[in-house]
């Protein structure tokens, strides 16, 4: 056998974005979800995340049904962010120099909730460039922009300044990576002692498997669930050490159970998130982990 050009290896173009990045990255760009654009109007908060709380239910004994829609919209935006708040208290302490890193940020409401409570800058990152455009929109009109930016990048791969950051979070958007890529990440950024925080849903280990629900969301979102350990499996190799937990799957229900009665916004995936959370295959939880 003869070997040509010893000591060198023929190098193959990696491309900077995986086949199914870019599906993902078209699913946010054509996503015009009622449930998503209506409640963000409010007061322009736009979150792609689910609430937490007990929800009102005296907004479904309205009568007039415009007015009714009006009221349900409101009471889950409320809950929606209720939870983006709940994440925010757990960034902090936070000064108005620091700065905070938003993974998969979305329409950017996440971003501008940490700011409206810390005056601290922050730097959203999607993978979508849609609503990279969007968020910063968001930002120009309130007058934040100097301090709140948008980056339409991938999150395993952000290019921002190492250790530059003093709390970075994933809100619902863990199941889109691996968590070995995406935990490398935060570490790399997060200077030592800073901050961690996700919400996500997750399968649950004791169920065994992935059940059929969550195989159902899977398949909706175009997503990956993981397993509730494999959280804390990555982060523990990742240098993030939990130092908070919490089950946030009864204080979801209420949410799920309201939107379910929602005809103006429901997509269909209510009663799998109701079943899934019911059977105990499904949990939503809150890590809060510092960086060593
Ligand atoms: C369910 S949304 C959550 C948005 C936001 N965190 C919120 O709470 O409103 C999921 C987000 O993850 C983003 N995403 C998925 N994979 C990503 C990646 N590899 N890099 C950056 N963003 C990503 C999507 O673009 C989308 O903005």
């Amino acid at each position: 056998m003869t070997v040509q050009n010893p000591g060198t290896t023929t190098a193959v173009p990696i491309p900077a974005q995986s086949t199914y990045q870019a599906r993902i990255a078209d699913y946010w760009n054509r996503e015009h979800n009622p449930v998503n654009l209506e409640l963000g109007k409010i007061d322009d908060l736009y979150h792609h995340h689910y609430g937490i709380g007990d929800a009102d239910w005296s907004v479904l004994d309205e009568t007039d049904a415009e007015r009714r829609r009006e009221l349900v919209t409101a009471e889950l935006h409320r809950l929606e962010h209720a939870q983006a708040e709940l994440l925010a208290t757990h960034l902090g302490p936070l000064t108005p120099a620091d700065r905070v890193f938003d993974a998969g940020c979305g329409r950017g409401g996440g971003s501008v909730t940490a700011h409206l409570r810390y005056g601290c800058h922050a730097d959203g990152v999607t993978i979508s460039a849609k609503q990279a455009e969007f968020a910063a929109e968001q930002a120009r009109a309130r007058g934040i922009d100097d301090k709140v930016r948008y980056h339409h990048r991938n999150m395993l791969d952000t290019g921002l300044a190492t250790g530059a950051y003093a709390a970075s979070w994933n809100n619902e958007s863990t199941m889109y990576v691996e968590l070995d890529l995406l935990f490398a990440e935060h570490a790399r950024l997060l200077r030592r002692g800073g901050r961690y925080v996700v919400i996500t849903g997750c399968y649950n280990d004791t169920y065994g498997q992935a059940s059929r629900e969550v195989s159902l969301i899977n398949a909706h979102y175009i997503c990956d669930i993981h397993p509730r350990s494999e959280y804390f499996r990555a982060m523990a190799r990742h240098r993030l050490v939990p130092a908070h937990v919490e089950d946030l799957t009864a204080a979801t229900i209420p949410y799920w159970e309201l939107r379910k009665q929602a005809d103006h916004l429901v997509t269909g995936i209510e009663d799998t998130f109701l079943t899934a959370y019911k059977n105990g295959s499904f949990q939503y939880l809150l890590i809060v982990a510092d960086r060593v």
